[in-house]
């Protein structure tokens, strides 16, 4: 892992391992592996910050009978939350009487996670379950909860793991948090 990490001016530090994510990734991997037996799940990453989250959570999960669609929502530019969300690229998959799982990268206010909920309901699935990497409960701006999170951090900005700032830095293996001034 590198020590700091430095894109556009600011400066990161390490703040969690490959090998913690790891962990965390097989925890929830064996918990959805439990909750989705007998079903044929459609799994949902969320472009473009979940790319790498759900290509290791859906080997973990090791559900053969699954599908995998993508959407795309962006709400972010720098190191903060625009307030608004925009739709990229919608959905065309069907998912009636699926079980749809969610994967995204990261739930900071909470208001991308529930303006794709409401998309998503409108197409009629079975049922609708929402996982994120990492949750920052203290950004809520909508009491939005996820079925699952692989970790609750701080309201702090970070990168690494398919995470970026403005479009870079995704390929980083561990993720990084901005350094306090
Ligand atoms: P929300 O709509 O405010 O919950 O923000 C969710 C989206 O903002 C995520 O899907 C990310 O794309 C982006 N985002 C939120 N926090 C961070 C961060 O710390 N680093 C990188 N992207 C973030
Ligand atoms: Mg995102």
């Amino acid at each position: 892992m590198d020590n700091k990490v430095k894109v556009d001016g600011l400066t990161f530090v390490p703040y969690l391992t490959r090998d913690e994510i790891q962990k965390q990734v097989e925890r929830i991997g064996e918990s959805l592996r439990k909750d989705l037996e007998g079903s044929s799940p459609v799994f949902l990453c969320v472009l473009n910050g979940a790319f790498i989250f759900a290509a290791d959570l859906i080997r973990e999960i090791g559900i053969n009978d699954c599908r995998v669609a993508f959407v795309r929502y962006a709400s972010y530019e720098g190191t903060s939350s625009t307030g608004h969300v925009r739709q990229l690229t919608g959905l065309t998959e069907d998912i009636t009487d699926k079980d749809v799982v969610i994967i995204e990268d990261i739930v900071d206010t909470g208001l991308t996670a529930q303006t794709m909920i409401e998309d998503i309901k409108k197409k009629n699935p079975r049922s609708v379950r929402f996982v994120t990497l990492l949750h920052k409960p203290e950004s809520s701006k909508t009491g939005f909860t996820p079925d699952y999170a692989a970790f609750e951090i701080p309201p702090k900005f970070i990168i690494g793991y398919g995470l970026d700032l403005d479009g870079k830095v995704r390929n980083l293996r561990d993720i990084y948090v901005i350094e306090e001034e």
